[in-house]
């Protein structure tokens, strides 16, 4: 037997059993005559002592040992003089009587410890190594924790989890595909896929009326803290079901998963906000709602004063920040060449500091004391207050002020990881017109289904009425992130032909893509919906975190390679020729 106990195990009333342990050498350290080893396994650390009765053989087997050795330890349980009440086993250590050493260590190349001394990329060379530090550990337990929740409750409600191919031809969701060559089919590929969502629909068709599946997609887009290459969904779908009855259901899940993993309990229904609200109110379509500092419209307030970037405006709006009148002159120059920054595209921005000794703004010059008192009393400003203002198109300014509404919120440490805000968003538009290539996009994907009210506009001749058509699409939004979309789908094959004509697919590119969804659909289709999250993301907000990588095993790095393996890599010839492949990149 390896080992009788792990090494998070022991406590106080081991003392005196005879015990042995396997894990790893964290920790050596000499003092005077005594040895202390820190071992560590995936269960916590304990202490294990040599001291100077212990054998010269137990001396000098210790002496050779060094970090991250593998080693199996022989001793009794004691009590520890001076207790680490940090450790849970920290009121014991192990009296040494024998070492084995079951396999040695190369020096690693940084420190294995809960801060480590290692940067990002060495970290990521050597994952293996990082993994065995306890805040990943912590985060993979979470999420084998929250996937087990997951199961547990929808298995509870009666959905099946089936899985769906890897290798299929490409879905719509609005990012690139990654694809497979066939070596079989010389010439054709698969694609990997963005999410099940046909399948799933396929599913609903052939009549399993509650379906998820824990699933991997693959979306080949720009990465960013919350994208990966490669993700897990938990994704969903459920026949003979009105919106009301997803989010209903899913709010059960997400409550329970509230409940068993967080201890928090959600009594009052999630609230729930339409699309125009949240851009808006917000000027986001994931409004973090953690805290308030709402976008105000002041458009009609301000025009006509003669302040000729307000007048030529198509929207003039602002935030009011609690508390910031004491921004310095300094402060507000740094604020405003940052929303200047190309990411966020504001022209420039006005400030309003509503102070003890009177109103100060960087306007004075067009509006009167009367105008200010009226802006400040419109946006809830107090003494005391800091009102910021944009102005612009319409779209870009509310989104403008979104950002500068987040980036206040993290200024005045208003965005607790610890605090839970989540919120339905729904109303979403159908499609989105893209200037450049003239055609409509779909907004969620090509699957989800007009509100039934829209459907004379969906089916108009009018570009203009189709832009209005409004999406029975819904997300569910965590403290400002999209941890999951869906929707009621399109279950009538004319509706889903009349879908990719709108979407500017000729008929025989529709039928080449999607025959075998439009051929479904004929064969008795019942009414269905459904939603997928964003697993990893869920694990990181669960976790306290914004960036994914660490809620995943084996992450990709941010241009999506994985550094470890070093993949992506190049194959050599002769699988290129069984593949029907040329490259045109010389490296
Ligand atoms: P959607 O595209 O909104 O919907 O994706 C669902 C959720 O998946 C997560 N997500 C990602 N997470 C990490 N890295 C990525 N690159 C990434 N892309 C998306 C987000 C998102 O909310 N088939 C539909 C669902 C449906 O209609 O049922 C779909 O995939 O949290």
């Amino acid at each position: 037997m390896y080992r009788t106990h792990s090494c998070g195990e022991l406590r106080i009333n081991n003392v005196g059993e005879q015990v042995t342990l396997a894990g790893w050498v964290q920790r050596i350290r000499k003092m005077g005559g005594m040895s202390f080893i820190d071992l560590r396994d995936r269960y916590g650390i304990t202490q294990l002592t040599i001291d100077e009765s212990a054998s010269k053989d137990l001396n000098t087997a210790a002496e050779k040992l060094g970090r991250e050795f593998v080693i199996q330890a022989k001793g009794v349980v004691t009590e520890r003089t001076s207790k680490n009440s940090k450790l849970p086993t920290g009121d014991v250590e192990i009296k040494l009587t024998d070492i084995t050493v079951l396999n040695a260590s190369l020096v690693p190349p940084f420190t294995i410890e809960d801060e480590s001394d290692g940067g990002e990329e060495i970290r990521a060379k050597y994952r293996y190594l990082d993994l065995r530090r306890n805040p990943l550990k912590k985060a993979l337990e979470l999420r084998h924790k929250m996937a087990q929740e997951v199961r547990k409750y929808l298995d509870g409600i009666g959905f099946m989890e089936i899985e769906t191919p890897v290798l299929i031809k490409s879905t719509p969701e609005g990012a690139r595909d990654f694809v497979v060559p066939s070596r079989m089919n010389p010439g054709e590929f698969y694609a990997l896929p963005q999410s099940p969502q046909t399948f799933k629909q396929l599913l609903m068709v052939a009549g399993y009326d509650r379906y998820f599946q824990i699933v991997r997609c693959f979306r080949d887009e720009d990465l960013r803290a919350d994208r990966q290459p490669e993700f897990t969904q938990i994704d969903c779908e459920m026949a003979f079901v009105e919106r009301e009855d997803i989010l209903n259901t899913f709010e059960g899940m997400i409550k329970a998963l509230f409940k068993n993993i967080l201890n928090l309990e959600f009594n009052e229904a999630f609230p729930r906000m339409s699309y125009a609200d949240a851009m808006n109110f917000y000027g986001s379509d994931k409004p973090d709602i953690r805290f308030g500092m709402k976008i105000t419209d002041i458009t009609s307030l301000v025009q006509g004063k003669n302040f000729p970037v307000f007048d030529s405006a198509e929207y003039v709006g602002g935030i009011c920040v609690e508390g910031a009148a004491v921004y310095t002159r300094k402060q507000l120059d740094e604020l405003t060449e940052w929303v200047k920054r190309p990411q966020i595209g504001a022209k420039g921005l006005v400030y309003i500091r509503v102070a003890e000794d009177g109103i100060k703004s960087s306007v004075d010059k067009f509006y009167s004391p009367e105008d200010f008192t009226a802006i400040a009393k419109t946006m809830g400003a107090k003494v005391g207050d800091l009102i910021l203002i944009l102005a612009g198109d319409s779209k870009k300014t509310k989104e403008a002020a979104g950002t500068l509404r987040i980036e206040m919120g993290n200024r005045l440490g208003l965005r607790n990881n610890s605090v839970y805000a989540p919120l339905w968003v729904y109303d979403f538009p159908l499609l989105e017109w893209d200037e450049e290539t003239q055609r409509f996009y779909a907004m969620h994907h090509p699957f989800t289904s007009p509100k039934p009210e829209d459907m004379d506009k969906f089916n108009s001749s009018d570009k203009n009425e189709i832009a209005l058509v409004c999406a029975n699409a819904y997300d569910f939004v965590l403290n400002g992130t999209e941890i999951g979309g869906g929707s009621i789908r399109i279950h009538d094959s004319v509706v889903q032909q009349r879908m990719f004509e709108v979407l500017g697919f000729s008929a025989e590119e529709a039928a080449y893509k999607f025959d075998f969804i439009i051929n479904a659909f004929k064969y008795g289709a019942p009414p269905h919906g459904g939603i997928a999250f964003g697993f990893d993301r869920f694990c990181a907000l669960f976790g306290g975190q914004e960036t994914i990588r660490d809620y995943i095993a084996f992450p990709k790095n941010n241009a999506g390679r994985d550094v470890m393996l070093d993949a992506p890599s190049k194959i050599d010839e002769v699988q290129m020729k069984e593949l029907c492949l040329k490259s045109t990149v010389t490296l």
